[in-house]
């Protein structure tokens, strides 16, 4: 209780993200760092926080995102840093913004990061990190470089496996990411630019994760009629490699696979005792990538997130489209190329079975730079508070709260973080347990979320009553 603090924060309600129950405690704030947790009534700071009747949370991480151009094209933050989340994993889905130097032309979903291709711009993983750190954003990042992004400038035709000396190449190149600081490789293998990869093409460009100490995460082959097949494939390559896997934003698509979960959930909580699996999930049952027709197919209803040729048609249905271009769907879909969209899919109970499942991770899996986005990228973590655990007691509050930080921490392998107790990074989230809840919708998908008072990030508070403070202390986060 000696010396000053830069911040404390009075009166709150502890939930330590351990999983443990809740208690009343000051926090103080010194070097960037916890401090302290207790009864501190005598305690002096530079700054105070008053959180009387507030939840006083470690700062979410989002186990999934696509944020690798936000950290650097708009440094704020605003879509994580008003959710209360203080790390992002970016990187994921096998699209990395780097390495890619610039004159190579990105594909899709490449676009997804940047349509206009101008941000693809770094020759190495190594000048993205440093260029990271020289301007730093409000959130923490832990990054993922990307076999997509490796495969287009190291084979000139897609649609087939790499040769062994495009291997070696991307092999290479996955190690210089590593050695810069990326925490692991992630994949898109339903993707057109990755999809002819073999599971051994990925091994083998994946072979520097187990000496870089880096990890394995996907956005499989399959997440519909042979989900479980690209579970084992994703499963096989974790052992093959010995390293962790994450399987990205797990969920079962299509009316025909409605209720699979059990069986995926099943077979992930089986192999999960021989080797290290992870998972996350977003609380919505509506999917949101490019617009393709494998996916309309199999979709109940599309929204229309961004259009290069039709800018103006962003947030419309697109059956709404084909009846005011007068085409059919296929047709409308290729007017609209390149663009994006949501595909409703899933079944709540689905993703209600997912998201409780003991392991599951939050992971927001938002798309920055859409006209029209899926409110998920600004409502995914309060919705999980307000909607699934307060509203629908899905699971209690200090369970929620574990997902979204001790837990993604351990299986990140960010040392420090997703807990508060002393001497661990201050990364922390003050929230009203009573009101916290998405304010974004499908309609209205830009809108900051309820409830959440205050973030802060390595010490500093990057979020306070709605907006961003223009504080930005985010670090680039390694692996341990
Ligand atoms: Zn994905
Ligand atoms: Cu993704």
């Amino acid at each position: 209780m000696s010396g000053r603090y830069s911040l404390l924060i009075r009166n709150g309600t502890v939930i330590d993200g351990t999983r443990a129950p809740r208690f009343a405690a000051d926090l103080a704030v010194r070097g960037g760092r916890i401090a302290a947790i207790g009864r501190l009534a005598g305690a002096r700071a530079d700054a105070e926080i008053d959180a009387t009747g507030r939840i006083v949370a470690p700062g979410f991480i989002d186990a999934h995102t696509h944020d690798d151009r936000l950290l650097l094209s708009a440094p704020d933050m605003a879509p994580k840093a008003s959710q209360g989340v203080t790390t992002v994993i970016a990187g994921n889905c096998g699209i990395s913004l780097a390495p890619l130097p610039a004159g190579v032309k990105p594909v899709p979903p490449m676009d997804l990061l940047d349509g206009t291709g101008a941000w693809f711009r770094f020759p190495t993983f190594a000048a993205y990190v440093e260029e990271l750190r020289a301007k730093p954003a409000a959130t923490n990042a832990a990054l993922l470089v990307g076999h997509s992004t490796l495969r287009v400038q190291a084979i000139d035709d897609l649609g087939r496996p790499a040769s062994g000396a495009e291997i070696a190449r991307m092999r290479a190149l996955a190690d210089e990411a590593l050695a810069a600081g990326a925490i692991g490789v992630s994949t898109g293998l339903w993707y057109e630019p990755a999809s002819a990869a073999t599971t051994e093409e990925v091994v083998e460009v994946c072979r520097p994760l187990a000496r870089r100490n880096g990890l394995y995460c996907t956005h499989m082959r399959d997440e519909g009629d042979r989900v479980l097949e690209s579970l084992e494939e994703t499963f096989r390559i974790g052992r093959e490699l010995g390293v962790p896997v994450v399987v990205s934003h797990h969920k079962v698509m299509g009316r025909a696979n409605h209720g699979r979960s059990r069986q995926t959930l099943a077979l992930i909580e089986a192999r999960m005792r021989a080797q290290r699996i992870g998972l996350d999930c977003y609380p919505y049952c509506a999917s949101s990538t490019i617009l393709t027709a494998s996916r309309v197919e199999v979709a109940t209803k599309v929204l229309v997130t961004w259009s290069i040729p039709h800018p103006e048609l962003a947030g419309l249905e697109l059956a709404e489209i084909e009846k005011r271009l007068g085409l059919p769907t296929e047709a409308a879909i290729a007017k609209l190329l390149p663009a994006g969209a949501i595909y409703f899919s899933m079944d709540e109970a689905d993703v209600q079975r997912i998201l409780a499942f003991e392991q599951t991770m939050v992971g927001s899996d938002g798309l920055p730079h859409d006209a029209a986005p899926h409110p998920r990228l600004w409502g995914t973590f309060p919705r999980v508070l307000g909607h699934y655990a307060r509203r629908l007691s899905l699971f209690p509050l200090e369970t929620a709260v574990y997902k979204m930080t001790g837990l993604a921490a351990q299986i990140f392998g960010l040392a420090g973080r997703g807990v508060l107790k002393e001497g661990n990074a201050a990364d922390i989230t003050i929230f009203d347990a009573g009101t916290v809840d998405e304010a974004a919708s499908f309609a209205q998908p830009i809108q900051p979320a309820r409830g959440i008072d205050a973030v802060v990030v390595n010490g500093e508070v990057v979020w306070r009553d709605g907006k961003a403070t223009g504080a930005r202390p985010g670090q680039v986060l390694a692996r341990s």
